[in-house]
């Protein structure tokens, strides 16, 4: 990669240029199995940089992890994240080409998370796909990072059809989808106040456990006894909305009224809790939208009980469960990749004068709906 890749926002302001700089000069990309995109993602704090054929088939894809940088600070410190991505994004993109033993010249499109996540963080990976894409003439896509979470399972599974269920579940997001077509989307259920892999992390800080909490209370978890704390399971019987933030309280509580239980036993209980509400509200969901299949999204979906219980209510119902690989489950970059292979076939290439959107939502949300 040349040197003379700039992330300042001049660049990433100056025009629109996107249609006119495509390689070969066509108006539309054909995108097809030999499309090569690479994938850019820096929304929170892992800079990843990866390279999807076809949007299936992961190429290279590597992954830096921030989580030594904010771990003293016990979860993600924006300013520091942002100063982070830029070290390493060069590095990571030179990696990504590295690994596929490909140069720039072989890469059909850039595509990049443009929100939601933190601004400065997000505007390092947006302003650098954009000079890329200029300086090697190839289309620029913006990508919505909740969009390109579903599209992890389909980088191992490929497509079953339609209509499939999704739960993302993340450490910013909790949402049931129905994916009706690529890029047709109805909200179907979410959290009405913590997420799930926010409540794994406020308790896991509680316990003393570490940070990112997730992992952190799952192999603590297999060491306890579920059923030894009966604690709460929210709205349990009540729609497809959740909530969390109750049962973070019912653990602080407990613990504070029980200072000699073990942390095993909280973190096997409090996982339960949260996998039994999990997978009673996509079993719901798959039922009343009768999707063909259930696909698991977003840095939860790596939990180890959240995997077993939900393939096995799959089982028991006759449908398909998707799970990503667990390292596809946290944020990496060949999803990104994937959701812009699929984006650019339907809308073509983003503006290059397209921003970041740090709350962009994943409903009736292209990048283009958030201009201006
Ligand atoms: O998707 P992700 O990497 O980043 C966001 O977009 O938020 O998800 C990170 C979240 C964190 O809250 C982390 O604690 C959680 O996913 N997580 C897990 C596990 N691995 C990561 N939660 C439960 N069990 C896990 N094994
Ligand atoms: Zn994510």
């Amino acid at each position: 990669m040349s040197n003379d890749m700039s992330m300042s926002n001049d660049m990433a302001m100056s025009n629109d240029m996107a249609v006119t700089t495509m390689r070969g000069g066509a108006g539309q990309l054909g995108v097809g199995p030999d499309t090569l995109v690479l994938g850019i993602e820096t929304s929170c704090d892992e800079t990843a940089a990866a390279l999807v054929l076809g949007g299936t088939d992961v190429v290279s894809s590597v992954v830096s992890s921030q989580i030594d940088l904010h771990a003293e600070f016990g979860g993600v410190v924006p300013e520091v994240a942002s100063r982070a991505h830029l070290e390493s994004l060069n590095p990571v993109v030179e990696r990504a080409l590295a690994d596929a033993g490909v140069g720039p010249e072989r890469v059909d499109a850039v595509a990049c998370t443009v929100g939601p996540g933190l601004i400065g963080a997000l505007l390092v990976g947006v302003s650098a796909a954009k000079a890329l894409s200029l300086a090697w003439e190839v289309p620029f896509v913006g990508v919505n990072h909740l969009e390109a979470h579903l599209y992890s399972s389909f980088l191992d599974h490929g497509d079953i059809g339609f209509p499939l269920v999704v739960l993302l579940v993340s450490g910013g997001h909790t949402m049931l989808v129905e994916m009706r077509g690529h890029g047709d989307y109805r909200l179907l259920g979410r959290t009405i106040d913590d997420a799930a892999g926010e409540a794994f992390d406020k308790v896991a800080r509680f316990l003393d456990l570490g940070y990112p909490g997730g992992p952190a209370i799952d192999a603590a978890a297999e060491l306890g006894d579920p059923e030894h704390i009966a604690f709460p399971r929210a709205m349990m019987h009540d729609g497809l909305d959740m909530s969390f933030s109750g049962l973070k309280t019912a653990v602080t509580n407990h613990v504070r009224r029980h200072p000699d239980v073990g942390s095993a036993d909280v973190a096997a209980s409090f996982r339960a809790a949260v996998v039994d509400v999990l997978v009673a509200k996509t079993r719901r969901a798959a039922a009343e939208v009768d999707a063909v299949g259930i696909v698991l999204g977003g840095g939860v979906a790596a939990n180890a009980l959240l995997r077993t219980e939900m393939t096995a209510a799959g089982a028991a119902d006759g449908r398909t469960v998707l799970l990503p690989s667990r390292e596809m489950c946290t944020d990496n970059a060949a999803m990104i990749a994937a959701a812009g292979w699929h984006r650019l076939g339907v809308d073509g290439p983003s503006p290059l004068d397209i921003g970041a959107f740090p709350t962009m939502p994943l409903v009736s949300s292209t990048p283009e709906a958030h201009r201006g």
